[in-house]
């Protein structure tokens, strides 16, 4: 055993004990009340970094800060550009948490807290494994840059500010990333591709104050009745989205990569019964891999109108909102998605209706090509760690910023997830496999030797 694999197994504790240090701060990103939290889970992290004397700076931004440290530069080696995120989704539903989402829990081998997976403890191993090469050999085989934000669960503002005006300083020959899953317990993974996304709010308004829905009902348009009218009109009972123009870039599969996915051991039953559903649905003509990932789609994540409370209250509401979001694949382009989705709002929208729509974040979606150099040391790493080759696989979720990576600094990015696919993110019980947490930073130790090695 290596002298760093050595150091990991000495220190399990303590980086587990750090890990829940962390995971206590509730930097939920959403919540302005959280503000001074999400500073502080800046400053814990801009600690780790001193700590290893890293050049370190805390980062102000029109949102929350980033942080960025630098390892002393050395000549001759590979530099890579680590991301993560330190901000965290809301906590909520509250009651429905087996422990406290900011009160760290061990349960099955399991750590529990918001933030486990998603990213405090997979960024974490980054950082660990660092600390880990400096402890036991003095020195990094490669340079390390870390930028850690605390925004990406809100729409990475701050940070695609700070890309466009720090290209030259981010300079790097890759970027690494764990902000995702494995394919499944035991069964590594690097993924190549992840879903854009497009986000809106829809405000209908209609009567200019709520009406009595027995005196007025009938004789106008209710708000609430339009806005499921006009929302079930964006989806057909194929799974298709009804918006113009919604699928001119969609690319089409390759063969080649339909027998890529049909090989990978997925089972849907396990799957279902993972998240407690009883039947797969979606666009029709597609596989559930191929819909998670490769394909877009359009949900909505909130509604609200009228009476809230307990029991009936009989009124037309004067407003109705709906949060939505499509997913996206390579070539779709959020604001012409933007545009084609006014048209047919237009064409959707009843009598008697005022609509608004407000574009909320949005970015493309990325394939990374898997023929690198760079993608061959991360499998290595993998093995090492996982005691088991990588598949590779695409992701259904969104990290915006590594469409901003390569076009601003012209570089591919490794995205390592150590999670898995049950660790509930944005979800009550959220947690990361501490097992998985280990192997993560065993695996990210060795794939800085790994990289280390590649020549320019
Ligand atoms: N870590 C996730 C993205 C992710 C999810 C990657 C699942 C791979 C698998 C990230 O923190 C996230 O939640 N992203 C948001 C982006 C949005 C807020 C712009 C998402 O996908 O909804
Ligand atoms: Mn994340
Ligand atoms: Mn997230």
């Amino acid at each position: 055993m290596s002298s760093i694999d050595r150091y990991l197994q000495s220190e399990a504790d303590r980086f587990e004990e750090e890990l829940c240090q962390l995971l206590r701060i509730p930097s939920i990103s959403a919540d302005p009340r959280h503000r001074d939290d999400v500073r502080r889970a800046a400053d814990w992290v801009a600690g780790q970094f001193l700590q290893l004397e890293f050049a370190t700076e805390v980062i102000p931004t029109t949102g929350h800060p980033l942080v960025y440290a630098e390892s002393t530069p050395l000549p001759g080696v590979p530099t890579v550009l680590v991301y993560g995120h330190y901000d965290v989704q809301p906590a909520d539903p509250l009651d429905q948490w087996i422990s406290p989402p900011f009160e760290p829990t061990r349960r099955d081998g399991n750590l529990y807290a918001r933030g486990a997976t998603d990213d405090k403890g997979q960024m974490l191993t980054h950082v660990k494994s660092a600390q880990a090469w400096i402890q036991t050999r003095g020195r990094l085989p490669l340079n390390l840059k870390f930028l850690i934000e605390g925004e990406e669960e809100v729409g990475s503002e701050g940070l695609e500010q700070f890309i466009a005006q720090n290209a030259s300083r981010l300079e790097c020959d890759c970027v690494v990333i764990s902000d995702g899953s494995q394919f499944a317990p035991g069964q590594p993974a690097i993924t190549y591709g992840l879903r854009g996304i497009a986000c809106y709010e829809l405000r209908l308004t209609g009567p200019d104050r709520d009406l009595h829905s027995g005196s007025f009902g009938g004789s106008v348009t209710n708000p609430a009745n339009a806005l499921a009218g006009m929302l079930a009109g964006l989806i057909d009972d194929q799974g298709k989205v009804r918006i113009p123009g919604f699928y001119d870039d969609v690319r089409p599969l390759s063969d080649r990569e339909c027998k890529e996915l049909a090989s990978l051991d997925f089972d849907e039953q396990i799957y279902l019964r993972q998240i407690g559903v009883e039947a797969a649905t979606g666009e029709s003509g597609y596989t559930i891999l191929q819909r998670r990932w490769t394909r877009p789609t359009f949900d909505l994540n909130g509604l609200s109108s009228g009476y809230q409370g307990q029991g009936a209250k009989t009124i037309i509401p004067a407003t109705a909102v709906a949060k939505l979001s499509f997913r996206l694949v390579p070539d779709q382009d959020p604001q012409k998605i933007t545009a084609g989705l006014n048209r047919r709002l237009d064409e959707l929208c009843p009598p008697g209706i005022k609509w608004q729509l407000d574009a909320l974040h949005g970015s493309p979606g990325v394939l990374i090509p898997l023929d690198s150099p760079y993608v061959e040391a991360a499998a290595r790493a993998i093995e090492h760690a996982f005691g088991r080759r990588p598949v590779f696989t695409r992701e259904g979720g969104s990290i915006p910023i590594v469409g901003s990576f390569h076009d601003a600094l012209k570089v591919d990015t490794l995205l390592l997830g150590w999670g898995q696919d049950d660790d509930n993110t944005h979800s009550p019980n959220e947690k990361l496999s501490l097992a998985d947490f280990h192997r993560g930073i065993k695996a990210s130790a060795q794939l800085w030797e790994e990289l280390g090695k590649i020549a320019d």
